[in-house]
Order: C-alpha cells, then structure tokens, then sequence
C-alpha cells in the first residue's frame, strides 16, 4: 500500500489567492491515481450522467474546436470527442500529473488525432481571441480564485455567438437536504477517501470548496459580469450540480 499524505489544508476562506492556487496543484498532483475511481463513487456515478448533460447541451457551428478547460483526465474532453465526431478537441490544465493521466486513457481509447493536450493556466489561455465554437470547464472553476478572469479568458476565446459552458458543484438551499449533504460532505466522504486515496485531506478540501462556492443565481450574475449574455442554468441531481451556459455576444 502507498504511503499516505498528512497534509492538512487551511479553510479556503482563510487563505489569499496565490495560497489557494499552490494548493490546488499540490492536491491534484497527489489524487491523480485513484481520481477517476473516487469521482464514480462519491458521485454513485452521477458524473458520468452530468458530464453527458453538459456535452449534450453544446452547439458546434463554424470552427468544430471545442477547448476544455481544467481537464484532469479528460473524462469531459472525451464526451465530447464522442458525442460530436466532427469537432477537434483541446485539453488544457495545469497539473502535469493530471495531463499524464489524461493523455494515458486518450492512448488507451486511441483518441490522439481527436485530442490534443496543453498544460497551460487557465487565467492566461493561450490561444488567439474567437477561435473555439465552444469553452466548457467541468468542476475546475470552483478551484480557480479568480472566477471572473477566468471566465474572460474562456469568453475571449470563443467566437462570437459561441458558447461558455460550467458544470459545478453547490450546496443545496433546502434545509433538510443542506443538512444531510453537509454530513456526507464533511464526514463520509472524507472517510470513504481515506480507504482509497494517499491524500485524504483533499476530500476535506472538495467539501470546504463546495461550501464556500456561490450559489446558482450569484454563479449567474458572476457569469454575466464576466461579458457573457443569455445565461442558462440547469440544476442537476436535486441541485448538488448545475449546468450553466452564457454566450458570447455577436
Ligand atoms: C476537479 S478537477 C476536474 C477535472 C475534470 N474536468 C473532470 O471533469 O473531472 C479540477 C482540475 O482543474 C485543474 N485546474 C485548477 N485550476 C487551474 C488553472 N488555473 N488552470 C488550469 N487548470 C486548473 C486542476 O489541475 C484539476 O486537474
């Protein structure tokens, strides 16, 4: 058995941005192994279904490139690659540990002439202003400080009329439900981490971020203050996700 990390990360509200972001990439570099199985889990595979949502709700008109942002191991990259057959796709993060990961299951799918991967921050894509059809971001924004540059550089990289698309984790309203899932979030998800995952403490870290990230309707002013227009919202799995879609004004 590997060894196990005993690290323990500081509450999100306590930290500055440049303190988060060093965690962030400290904790994605130390869960790459075991972070497809533990997402199935925690979710009852529940992601697998949301992952489809968002690629279902794309719209691939003039360029057919799609760039997905925070990839990880590219589970979003390929939904999209195989639910939209004609679009190339770009796989952008961060973490060089996550791309490994990512470009080891496109290899085992022989997917590389339909991905390509590119570790780079999301804060400062590099890519020329108008050239994707479609910008998505699956459960990475919540791990980015700066939400609004970040969806800037996401909405500057699309084409006019083209789309934003985030799929994200958020603490449900309903008292009762809020209750129960503050219970799962804050005791057994981290101890069904602890049997798998050599950084437990970054369950803890999931379950302070989830808290900590705004609801729905702040998302969407957030999204609009960002240049986005005709912000969507579909709530998912009795609101624990939601879909949210802007488009770049023409
Ligand atoms: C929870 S994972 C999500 C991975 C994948 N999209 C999925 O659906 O499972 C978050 C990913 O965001 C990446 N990330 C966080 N901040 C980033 C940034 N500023 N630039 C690029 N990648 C970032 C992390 O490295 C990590 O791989």
């Amino acid at each position: 058995m590997e060894k196990q990390i005993t690290t323990r990360y500081r509450p999100v509200d306590t930290i500055t941005e440049t303190e988060h972001t060093g965690m962030v990439k400290e904790i994605f570099a130390t869960i790459t192994r075991r972070y497809d199985l533990l997402n199935r889990l925690l979710s009852l595979r529940r992601d697998i279904a949301w992952r489809r949502c968002a690629a279902r709700h794309m719209r691939f008109t003039r360029t057919c490139r799609y760039l997905d942002v925070a990839t990880g191991t590219a589970d979003l990259a390929l939904e999209v690659a195989r639910q939209h057959p004609r679009t190339t796709v770009t796989a952008l993060d961060f973490v060089g540990e996550m791309i490994d990961a990512g470009v080891r299951k496109i290899e085992e799918r022989n997917m590389q002439s339909r991905i390509a991967f590119v570790r780079s921050d999301a804060l400062n894509l590099p890519f020329p202003n108008d050239h994707f059809d479609v910008a998505g971001i699956a459960f990475g924004i919540r791990n980015i400080p700066d939400k609004t540059a970040a969806l800037k550089e996401m909405t500057r990289v699309v084409i006019p009329g083209g789309q934003v698309l985030v799929l994200e984790m958020h603490f449900p309203r309903q008292p009762l439900f809020r209750s129960f899932y503050s219970i799962y979030l804050t005791y057994l998800m981290p101890s069904l981490a602890r049997s798998f995952s050599r950084n437990p403490a970054a369950y803890l870290y999931l379950a302070d971020s989830i808290m900590h990230f705004p609801p729905p309707p702040e998302f969407s002013r957030i999204m609009r203050d960002s240049g986005l227009t005709k912000i969507q919202r579909y709530s998912l799995t009795l609101g624990i996700t939601y879909l949210h879609v802007g488009i770049k004004g023409v």
